[in-house]
């Protein structure tokens, strides 16, 4: 099976998990777009769920297939996201970001009871950090806070290049107005106290270690998908 096959068997899998009347989060990417496309045909069908989209394109396209959509103002409680990941750890603790949509991911994602990750098999790991970590941060004093994050992670042993993310001819922009650094620091041991010391970092906007917020991944490969629940 190539790439897409996978990720259409992994967001198959998760459709299973969405019950009518349901408030859905939505989630962002190649993977969640597979998802959405297949919501979308279920919603034709007559299931009635209301979204909440985690990025201005989950929400161009729910809204293409009739989707019925959200604000978290709106809604701000919902039953369960569905959001694919760029790594997952044995404890399912993720890296995401990768499309740039972290922030509004992590919001929606908080906001739910539960949250399904759904991946093909090159995205599971033993250990975080082999993917860029994403830092979502403010555009105003960007060099004091790069410095500040270089600093952080030097007092958890972690270096390695913070790579503003580009869009064309200028900086890659969220939905949210900020700008991305992708941090290359290699294996992140501590991914908890790096959460923390980012946080604690004024310009840092969001970062996309996700850590105990997913509660279930399914999981595809050739041989089958499978369901993985967090060990401690
Ligand atoms: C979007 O910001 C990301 O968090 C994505 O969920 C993540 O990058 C996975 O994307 P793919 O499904 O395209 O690999």
């Amino acid at each position: 099976m190539d790439a897409r096959q996978l990720k259409v068997k992994a967001a198959e899998t998760a459709l299973e998990y969405v019950e009518d009347g349901m408030r859905l989060g939505i989630g962002t990417g190649s993977t969640a777009r597979e998802f959405i496309a297949l919501l979308g045909e279920k919603v034709a069908a007559g299931l009635n769920v209301i979204g909440v989209p985690t990025s201005e394109a989950t929400a161009r396209h729910c809204l293409e297939l009739g989707i019925k959509l959200n604000s978290l103002d709106e809604t701000p409680e919902l039953d369960l996201t569905i959001d694919g990941a760029d790594e997952i750890d044995p404890s399912l603790n993720l890296i995401k970001g990768g499309g740039g949509a972290l922030l509004r991911e992590k919001i929606v994602a908080s906001a739910s009871k539960s949250m399904i990750v759904i991946a093909d098999e090159t995205k599971v790991v033993e250990k975080l950090g082999a993917f860029p970590l994403p830092i979502e941060v403010m555009p105003f004093g960007l060099g004091a806070t790069r410095l500040a994050i270089e600093r952080a992670a030097s007092r958890l042993n972690l270096t390695g290049t913070l790579d503003l993310r580009h869009s064309g001819d200028g900086p890659y922009t969220t939905d949210g107005g900020h700008y991305i650094l992708d941090a290359s620091f290699g294996r992140i041991h501590d991914a908890e106290a790096l959460s923390e010391a980012l946080h604690a970092i004024a310009g840092v906007v969001e970062h996309g270690l996700f850590i105990d917020i997913a509660t279930l991944a399914i999981v595809a490969s050739d041989g089958g998908v499978r369901t993985l629940k967090a060990t401690e």
